[in-house]
């Protein structure tokens, strides 16, 4: 089965591809001369992968999923959260919102977060959505370099080591991306 991956995130693609078992095929925009920035402007991480999956759909006609991902942070009322992505400005800097985070951090006794993903599936007049969660704890710094985004300080629960300093293999079994998108494999599978 092919499946179009509704995103411009090279990272997200290369970690999604990794997850596919064998008969499923992942197609990306670049197949489809695809040249529009996608919107994501909705206050909430569900709100905005539908708007992405909603968004392609209606600009390719064909069917797709696109996911949106954030980093909570419970001691920090939910920060970074739907604004993980542009958290210390509007350049999607990784380094200067790791810093950030960091930064408020420091003065907070739990550093407990999870990183939550939601895939939306677009096709016809169907729309599906999946969750996936990883809890963890933030690192007091960044270290790794595997990954992108935030792996440099996360450390998911049950291991010792930041994501990026964990094989790419150990992080797709337990990420939150993994999680969602083995329910959306389970899904297409029926
Ligand atoms: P978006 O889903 O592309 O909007 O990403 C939101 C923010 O979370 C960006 O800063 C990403 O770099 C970051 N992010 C998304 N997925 C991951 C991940 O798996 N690990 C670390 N950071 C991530």
């Amino acid at each position: 089965m092919k499946i179009l991956f509704a995103t411009q995130n090279q990272n997200k693609i290369e970690e999604v591809k990794n997850m596919l078992p064998s008969g499923f095929e992942l197609m990306g925009l670049n197949q489809f001369n695809f040249t529009y920035d996608i919107p994501e402007t909705q206050p909430t991480i569900e709100g905005n992968a539908i708007q992405k999956a909603n968004f392609v759909f209606n600009t390719l006609k064909t069917p797709c999923f696109a996911e949106d991902t954030g980093l909570i942070v419970p001691s920090l009322n939910g920060e970074p959260g739907v604004y993980s992505a542009r958290y210390a400005g509007p350049y999607r800097d990784p380094l200067k919102n790791m810093e950030k985070l960091l930064k408020k951090l420091s003065s907070e006794k739990s550093r407990e977060a999870y990183f939550e993903t939601v895939i939306a599936l677009k096709y016809g007049h169907k729309l599906e959505t999946f969750v996936g969660r990883c809890k963890g704890r933030i690192a007091h710094e960044a270290k790794g370099s595997n990954g992108f985004g935030y792996d440099p300080i996360f450390i998911p629960e049950g291991y010792d080591l930041s994501f990026a300093s964990l094989s790419k293999s150990i992080k797709n079994k337990i990420s939150h991306r993994a999680i969602a998108m083995s329910k959306l494999i389970a899904y297409l599978s029926e």
